[in-house]
Protein backbone atom coordinates (compact mmCIF):
# COMPACT_ATOMS: atom_id res chain seq x y z
CA UNK A 1 0.00 0.00 0.00
CA UNK A 2 0.64 3.93 0.06
CA UNK A 3 1.16 5.69 3.07
CA UNK A 4 0.53 9.48 3.21
CA UNK A 5 2.55 10.87 5.86
CA UNK A 6 3.34 14.13 8.37
CA UNK A 7 4.12 16.40 5.69
CA UNK A 8 0.42 16.06 4.35
CA UNK A 9 -0.87 17.55 7.73
CA UNK A 10 -1.99 21.61 6.97
CA UNK A 11 -0.67 21.17 3.66
CA UNK A 12 -3.81 19.02 2.03
CA UNK A 13 -3.00 19.86 -1.44
CA UNK A 14 -5.22 16.76 -2.61
CA UNK A 15 -3.70 16.48 -6.18
CA UNK A 16 -3.47 13.41 -5.21
CA UNK A 17 -7.07 11.94 -4.81
CA UNK A 18 -7.38 13.02 -9.09
CA UNK A 19 -5.20 10.26 -10.01
CA UNK A 20 -6.52 7.36 -8.02
CA UNK A 21 -7.79 4.70 -9.46
CA UNK A 22 -9.50 2.99 -7.19
CA UNK A 23 -10.57 6.12 -5.05
CA UNK A 24 -9.29 5.31 -2.22
CA UNK A 25 -8.69 8.51 -0.50
CA UNK A 26 -10.04 9.61 2.65
CA UNK A 27 -11.21 13.35 4.16
CA UNK A 28 -10.35 14.56 7.77
CA UNK A 29 -10.04 18.09 8.51
CA UNK A 30 -6.51 19.03 7.86
CA UNK A 31 -4.98 15.66 6.39
CA UNK A 32 -5.89 12.81 3.75
CA UNK A 33 -5.55 9.43 3.73
CA UNK A 34 -5.05 6.15 2.02
CA UNK A 35 -7.20 2.83 2.82
CA UNK A 36 -4.29 0.22 3.04
CA UNK A 37 -7.32 -2.46 1.73
CA UNK A 38 -8.31 -0.73 -1.22
CA UNK A 39 -4.42 0.82 -2.74
CA UNK A 40 -3.50 -1.29 -5.37
CA UNK A 41 0.24 -0.03 -5.17
CA UNK A 42 -0.04 1.91 -8.89
CA UNK A 43 2.14 4.48 -7.41
CA UNK A 44 0.28 7.44 -9.57
CA UNK A 45 0.00 9.16 -6.48
CA UNK A 46 3.25 9.87 -4.98
CA UNK A 47 4.59 12.13 -7.86
CA UNK A 48 1.55 13.88 -7.98
CA UNK A 49 1.97 15.68 -4.55
CA UNK A 50 3.41 19.10 -4.18
CA UNK A 51 4.79 18.29 -0.98
CA UNK A 52 6.30 15.11 -1.47
CA UNK A 53 3.79 13.52 1.62
CA UNK A 54 3.18 10.33 0.01
CA UNK A 55 5.23 6.88 0.24
CA UNK A 56 5.31 3.57 -0.74
CA UNK A 57 4.99 1.17 1.95
CA UNK A 58 8.46 0.26 2.30
CA UNK A 59 10.27 3.55 1.87
CA UNK A 60 8.18 4.99 4.83
CA UNK A 61 10.95 6.61 6.85
CA UNK A 62 11.71 4.97 10.21
CA UNK A 63 10.11 8.44 12.20
CA UNK A 64 6.57 8.00 10.62
CA UNK A 65 5.38 4.44 11.11
CA UNK A 66 2.60 5.76 13.09
CA UNK A 67 1.45 6.94 9.58
CA UNK A 68 1.13 3.32 9.07
CA UNK A 69 -1.59 2.73 11.36
CA UNK A 70 -2.95 6.18 11.10
CA UNK A 71 -4.07 5.57 7.50
CA UNK A 72 -5.32 2.54 8.11
CA UNK A 73 -7.40 3.49 11.56
CA UNK A 74 -8.97 7.35 9.82
CA UNK A 75 -9.29 5.86 6.05
CA UNK A 76 -12.44 3.73 7.90
CA UNK A 77 -13.65 6.44 9.92
CA UNK A 78 -13.67 9.81 7.53
CA UNK A 79 -15.20 10.01 4.14
CA UNK A 80 -14.05 9.66 0.81
CA UNK A 81 -12.86 12.13 -1.52
CA UNK A 82 -12.40 11.92 -5.01
CA UNK A 83 -11.90 15.32 -6.33
CA UNK A 84 -8.91 18.08 -5.56
CA UNK A 85 -10.17 21.02 -4.10
CA UNK A 86 -8.05 24.28 -2.98
CA UNK A 87 -5.69 23.83 -0.33
CA UNK A 88 -5.67 25.29 2.94
CA UNK A 89 -4.74 29.10 2.69
CA UNK A 90 -1.47 28.78 4.63
CA UNK A 91 -0.44 25.46 3.36
CA UNK A 92 2.69 26.76 2.00
CA UNK A 93 3.87 28.20 5.10
CA UNK A 94 3.27 24.05 6.25
CA UNK A 95 5.22 22.75 4.25
CA UNK A 96 8.09 21.07 5.32
CA UNK A 97 7.37 22.32 8.97
CA UNK A 98 8.89 19.55 11.58
CA UNK A 99 6.39 18.05 14.18
CA UNK A 100 3.01 18.45 12.25
CA UNK A 101 1.27 15.03 14.27
CA UNK A 102 0.50 17.09 17.03
CA UNK A 103 -1.32 19.29 14.75
CA UNK A 104 -4.08 16.64 12.92
CA UNK A 105 -7.48 17.03 13.58
CA UNK A 106 -9.56 14.41 13.91
FE1 LIG B 1 -4.48 5.23 -5.32
FE2 LIG B 1 -2.48 4.19 -6.70
FE3 LIG B 1 -1.99 5.99 -4.80
FE4 LIG B 1 -2.79 3.55 -4.13
S1 LIG B 1 -0.86 4.08 -5.13
S2 LIG B 1 -3.57 5.48 -3.29
S3 LIG B 1 -4.19 3.05 -5.82
S4 LIG B 1 -3.11 6.34 -6.70
FE1 LIG C 1 -1.77 15.70 1.09
FE2 LIG C 1 -0.10 15.83 -0.91
FE3 LIG C 1 -2.42 14.74 -1.28
S1 LIG C 1 -0.43 17.39 0.62
S2 LIG C 1 -3.73 15.86 0.10
S3 LIG C 1 -0.86 13.99 0.06
S4 LIG C 1 -1.37 16.02 -2.70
Amino acid sequence: TFIVGENCIKCKHTDCVEVCPVDCFYEGPNFLVIHPDECIDCALCEPECPVDAIYSEDELPEDQQVFLELNAELADVWPNITEMKEAPADAEEWAGVADKLQHLER
